[in-house]
């Protein structure tokens, strides 16, 4: 069997890389337009940080694992068609602002009729509105020329810095398809690629509706426990109670299980923001409002969260931060990434720059160039998709990119903890403390330090929901 991926990113390049080691008999070619993504999959430089893709990788690549520029060559002989695209969110038209932008997914499948000349399988790996497989069926047999397409919804719940993992020991592998002899042929077909690691229990097999939507609802019930969290926080914060305490307390219940209910300075990456805006753009068109306004709420909550974050620390700090140094530990989205899509480090950094803060930002994994990318880009703001903010010139003066904590925090008046590296743990604070202006404000944004510790060193800490 040929498999063929098109799309070379966070998910086709993880996805596919296991799928050739865990199945020596398929070929498996994963494509892309990128031809620098491309060169990169091809180098000993993998485009993504990932723990433990490189070990995969290596042991597949030029044996039954292949990246290629050649998109159409590997599609045409391809027997199952992954397309693993991005479906970001519309930011302009109709829909601009919530509606996913199936603008790449629509031209590979363009593509894949074009090219075909024999039947095949197109599996839909990109995350997609719930009724996207019926376009994609639409566009594939007006254009088949008598081939037979089947589609499958096979989507993907592995989380970046754990991808490797995830993919290993998946919760469940979801396969969704027609309910006619050809479609639960087609699931057959997939199902046996993923049984030659994934007990068949954890296979579950739904009709196509259910499958898209399942993917769009797991990603909104995931990012809704850490907004709930994290409105926990802010009144643990009014009240005293400390958030860590009340997390276990309820994660204790059975019911409610003790995983994803880190308070934190709100949630980041490409997908949850994206994938619940999908959500209430869905409901709104189906007549939903209240739906779409339940769903809404979590993003609001969210960006409250990070707008607080900002809030707290300049009222701490006598209401001015002009011109005072700031050291940013963190900006990836979370830790054991380099992925910065999303980053709630680019809010928090664009409030401090908006203060006239200076900023100096160390992230183990993270760019110099990137981040000014990111500080420099214009922020699409989904409640108001016509106003563009983008950062004037001279704030983004005002940002120093630097390759250890130590320097980051030195002569700063406030460090600023956003994303929960592990080194941030055992960083030695009374160093940082005695290289640091006084007072020194440390405000942590992921619960990463022991705050009694710090205080104790003579900080004046703030740990989201945790008593000040
Ligand atoms: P990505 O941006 O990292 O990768 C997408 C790749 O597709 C890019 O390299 C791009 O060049 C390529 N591409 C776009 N159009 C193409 C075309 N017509 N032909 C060939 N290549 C093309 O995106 P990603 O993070 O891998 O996400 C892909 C999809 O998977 C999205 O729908 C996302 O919602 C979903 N998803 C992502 C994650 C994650 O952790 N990142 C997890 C689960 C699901
Ligand atoms: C998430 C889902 O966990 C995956 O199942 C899904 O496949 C993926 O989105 C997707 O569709 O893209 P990912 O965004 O890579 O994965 O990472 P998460 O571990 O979910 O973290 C997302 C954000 O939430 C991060 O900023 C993280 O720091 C934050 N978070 C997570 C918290 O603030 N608190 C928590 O308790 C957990």
């Amino acid at each position: 069997m040929k498999i063929c991926c098109i799309g070379a990113g966070y998910v086709g390049g993880p996805t596919m890389a296991v799928i050739a080691l865990k199945c020596p008999d398929i070929q498996v070619a994963v494509v892309d337009i990128s031809a620098s993504r491309i060169s990169a999959w091809n180098s000993d430089q993998l485009p993504i940080f990932e723990p433990g893709l490189d070990e995969v990788v290596k042991q597949c690549r030029e044996k039954n694992l292949f990246f290629s520029t050649d998109v159409e060559k590997h599609v045409s002989a391809a027997d199952l068609v992954f397309v693993s695209v991005n479906t970001p969110t519309k930011t302009q038209g109709l829909g601009a602002g919530k509606a996913a932008d199936l603008t790449y997914w629509e031209s590979a499948a363009r593509m894949i009729a074009d090219v075909s000349k024999s039947d095949k399988i197109v599996v839909e790996k990109s995350t997609v509105p719930v009724k996207t497989a019926e376009a994609i069926e639409k566009i594939l047999t007006h254009n088949s020329k008598g081939i037979n397409f089947q589609i499958l919804s096979n989507p993907e719940f592995l989380a970046e810095g754990t991808a490797i993992e995830d993919l290993f020991a998946p919760d469940r592998v979801l396969i969704g398809g027609r309910e006619t002899p050809g479609g639960k042929k087609a699931i057959e077909t997939l199902k046996g690629v993923y049984a030659h690691w994934v007990p068949e229990e954890l296979i579950i097999c739904t009709n196509l509706w259910s499958a898209e939507l399942s993917k769009l609802a797991a990603n909104a019930f995931l990012a809704q426990r850490i907004s709930s969290v994290n409105a926990m926080s802010a009144l643990c914060e009014a009240t005293g109670a400390d958030v860590s305490q009340v997390s276990h307390a309820v994660g204790k219940d059975t019911r409610i299980g003790p995983k994803f209910l880190n308070a934190s300075v709100g949630f980041g990456g490409s997908c949850f923001q994206k994938d619940i805006l999908n959500l209430v753009y869905i409901c709104e068109c189906n007549g939903l409002p209240e739906v779409a306004n339940y769903w809404k709420q979590v993003i609001k909550v969210n960006d409250y969260q990070k707008s607080r974050f900002v809030n707290r620390i300049v009222s701490s700090m006598f209401n001015t931060v002009s011109g005072k140094k700031f050291a940013v530990l963190g900006f990836a989205f979370k830790k054991d990434t380099g992925d910065t899509r999303e980053t709630p480090a680019i809010d928090v950094c664009k409030g401090l720059l908006g203060d006239k803060a200076r900023l100096s930002i160390y992230d183990p994994q993270v760019s110099e160039d990137q981040i000014q990318r990111d500080l420099t880009m214009k922020k699409f703001d989904w409640d108001h998709p016509i106003h563009l903010q983008p950062l004037s010139p001279t704030a983004v003066k005002q940002v120093s990119v630097v390759w250890d904590a130590y320097e980051a925090t030195k002569d700063a008046h406030g460090v600023c903890i956003l994303t929960e590296w592990d080194e941030f743990k055992k960083l030695d604070y009374q160093k940082i403390y005695d290289n640091m202006q006084k007072p020194a404000f440390l405000f942590d944004g992921r619960n990463v330090v022991d705050v009694k510790k710090l205080r104790d060193i003579g900080f004046i800490v703030y740990s989201i929901g945790k008593p000040l």
